[in-house]
């Protein structure tokens, strides 16, 4: 990895050609008790994971597929805010190699024209009452030429968007130092900080929408982000949602 910037929190990097997940290998170094600042990237996975038990294609040398380790000293109910931390970082290192716009639907996808070129997977180790560590999965789609069926609709890559081939380890350097910079001013700061960084890049804010949480489906218009990261849907009788966790359509 030869972008990896000097003053970057990853100083342990652990890199596979082909591995099942990052996010697996993350986790058995966790539980090996390696914790904050260890980077795992991989060329390629064979079992990469999404978000609710989806699987997410990885194929060889076409895009970063990577995984952080960190330990903030947050409380639980923080994590997610990580994600959205990790959503602007990816964002700005795209759109300063790429020159690309990229817009965010929340959580947690990065959008390019309206098609999905990067999702990212938190995940926390607990117990019962602090975080002990979070894991944040990044998936972003660069060299692919093509995807097949059902994925053309829904998937991009830098590549179809800008006609460019980018090197990955150049992105990879750039997303730690943009990571490294905005995780410093989080813990120095807060979430507020973050959330105009996030906010100047939200694809549905003011927008139509329809919210699928575990138990319900919600719709109406997304009102943005409150200061602890969690999405404020207003449904048709004016009513004001807090959006922990859902699978956003937009309309
Ligand atoms: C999503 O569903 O949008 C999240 C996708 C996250 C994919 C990344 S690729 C690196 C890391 N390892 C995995 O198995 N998943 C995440």
């Amino acid at each position: 990895l030869s972008y990896l910037p000097n003053d970057s929190l990853f100083t342990n990097v652990i890199f596979y050609r082909s591995i099942n997940s990052t996010q697996m290998a993350a986790q058995k170094q966790v539980s090996d008790g390696m914790t904050h600042g260890t980077l795992v990237v991989a060329d390629e996975q064979t079992n990469g994971k999404g978000r609710l038990g989806r699987t997410w294609h990885s194929e060889k040398d076409s895009g970063v597929w990577m995984s952080l380790i960190v330990k903030p000293d947050i409380a639980f109910e923080q994590a997610p805010q990580l994600t959205l931390l990790t959503a602007v970082s990816v964002t700005r290192a795209i759109e300063k190699l790429s020159k690309v716009n990229v817009t965010i639907k929340w959580p947690n996808d990065l959008l390019i024209n309206g098609k999905k070129v990067c999702g990212i997977l938190t995940e926390m180790q607990a117990d019962t009452d602090r975080l002990l560590s979070v894991i944040i999965g990044i998936g972003l789609n660069v060299n692919h030429k093509q995807f097949s069926d059902p994925l053309t609709d829904i998937a991009t890559s830098l590549f179809i968007e800008t006609g460019k081939t980018y090197d990955r380890s150049q992105l990879i350097g750039g997303i730690l130092d943009e990571f490294t910079k905005l995780y410093q001013l989080y813990l120095d700061d807060g979430f507020a900080i973050i959330k105009p960084l996030w906010e100047a890049h939200a694809s549905s804010t003011g927008k139509k929408i329809s919210a699928r949480t575990a138990t319900t489906v919600i719709e109406g218009i997304a009102l943005g982000i409150d200061n602890e990261g969690v999405l404020l849907l207003e449904d048709e009788a004016g009513k004001v949602h807090k959006i922990y966790s859902a699978d956003i359509d937009l309309h």
